[in-house]
């Protein structure tokens, strides 16, 4: 058969992704398949056995990441690899992620009945912890192995309950023996859900992101005074709740307020002792910054940093602020980008250009190596929300348009 004429099989996709979604599964409609959680190991079993079934080179790495090897002909030539990530958020959806691993798994299985030779030798992956929402930062398991994240820092990122990561990957007995550290890879593709209403509200079915923007985080951390609500006068009150209230507004105000390409999220809170008859004395929220251009988001980080400590001392509510993790926005490869518009174009699939809000291990693998990515429609622009759905024809074609760019980069001598 000609080369040109493969085309996965969308039938074995989408069982995979529904065996998949059975992991973890909730009564929503989505997963709940947290970082090296109970779910996220018996997610990672079975895909390993399913790279069994293939006689892949399997390796395990000191972070967790998942790799499955097939031999080229010319074994000293570098990979070309493909993944995303198996966790997701907390009531999250059944194709975040794992589209991209099962995506990479079809094309794998393609390959193998087909008994096409490649020149290259071609690498899946999963991804560890890409979702950052227990163990925060995102994307981790690439950062480490590529080289931008100290193992040990990692090892030590605590949840809400105070596990450390490393200990949980120990755990799910996960944490193996590779060394998590990059090699020479031809070029990395990661194929994954739009999370945004851009393609389906254009009628188009392949987006090729140009990159990813840029991504701050950081942990905002106010102290009160606690005390009786009844007895308690209203006036000389440090309340730390409302403090917070407060700077959440102001984040929200600032996209406006800087007047650029930028979005301002606070995501998450903690309030201490959470009582509803005690003046809250503890509050710990997050902030999470956006944007293409990496100097406004840090002028807007400035910014809202200055309007914190104004609410804060009229308050009488000091705070403390970490930055977390920044990663810059990432430009793709042009060459690669170019790439799965052509295929796009070839398979018979409308396709556009655009930019990835969301982050994605492709943003590490992009310090590495080549890389560009592949997107499909997510339908109503919903993402991390159990009601996140793409179809199964498009999560084929998509399988298909990876499928042909991993060829072409597989076939370079
Ligand atoms: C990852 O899912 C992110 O964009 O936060
Ligand atoms: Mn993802
Ligand atoms: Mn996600």
């Amino acid at each position: 058969m000609d080369l040109k004429d493969l085309r996965v099989n969308g039938r074995r996709l989408r069982e995979s992704l529904e065996e998949m979604a059975r992991i973890g599964g909730t009564p929503g409609g989505g997963v709940q398949r947290l970082t090296l959680s109970d779910e996220d190991r018996r997610a990672r079993d079975l895909f390993v056995a399913w790279l069994r079934e293939m006689d892949l080179e399997i390796t395990i790495d000191q972070m967790g990441n998942i790799f499955g090897r097939r031999p080229g002909l010319n074994n000293d030539l570098a990979p070309v690899m493909s993944g995303s990530h198996i966790d997701s958020q907390p009531k999250g959806g059944r194709f975040d992620g794992i589209l991209g691993v099962m995506g990479a798994l079809e094309v794998m299985r393609t390959l193998h009945e087909n008994r096409v030779q490649t020149e290259r030798p071609f690498v899946i992956v999963d991804w560890t912890n890409e979702e950052g929402s227990r163990f925060a930062p995102a994307m981790v398991g690439s950062g480490v192995w590529a080289g931008a994240l100290d193992l040990d820092w990692v090892y030590a990122r605590t949840d809400v309950k105070g596990n450390k990561l490393g200990q949980e990957l120990e755990r799910i007995g996960y944490k193996g023996p590779a060394p998590a550290k990059k090699r020479p890879v031809q070029a990395y593709y990661e194929y994954h859900i739009e999370q945004g209403p851009i393609l389906e509200r254009e009628g188009q079915i392949i987006g090729a992101p140009k990159g990813i923007l840029c991504l701050h985080w950081y942990d905002i951390f106010v102290e009160g005074t606690a005390n009786q609500v009844g007895p308690t006068p209203m006036e000389g009150r440090n309340d730390a709740l409302c403090a917070a209230a407060e700077m959440i507004l102001a984040v929200n105000r600032l996209p406006a307020r800087m007047g650029g390409n930028l979005v301002a999220t606070v995501g998450e809170i903690h309030n201490f002792p959470n009582s509803r008859n005690i003046i809250p004395d503890k509050v710990h929220f997050t902030v999470d910054i956006r944007s293409w251009d990496d100097d406004l988001a840090l002028r807007a980080w400035e910014e809202v940093e200055k309007e914190f400590q104004g609410l804060a001392a009229a308050r009488g509510c000091p705070l403390r602020a970490e930055v977390t993790w920044r990663v810059e926005h990432s430009p793709f490869d042009e060459r690669l980008v170019e790439r799965v518009l052509r295929q796009a174009e070839r398979l018979g699939y409308s396709s556009r250009r655009m930019v990835s809000g969301a982050g994605h291990d492709a943003s590490y693998m992009n310090q590495v190596c080549p890389t560009a990515m592949i997107f499909v429609p997510s339908i109503g622009g919903r993402s991390h929300v159990e009601v996140e759905e793409t179809t199964w024809e498009d999560c084929e074609a998509g399988a298909n348009v990876l499928l042909h760019c991993l060829l072409e980069s597989l076939q370079e001598k």
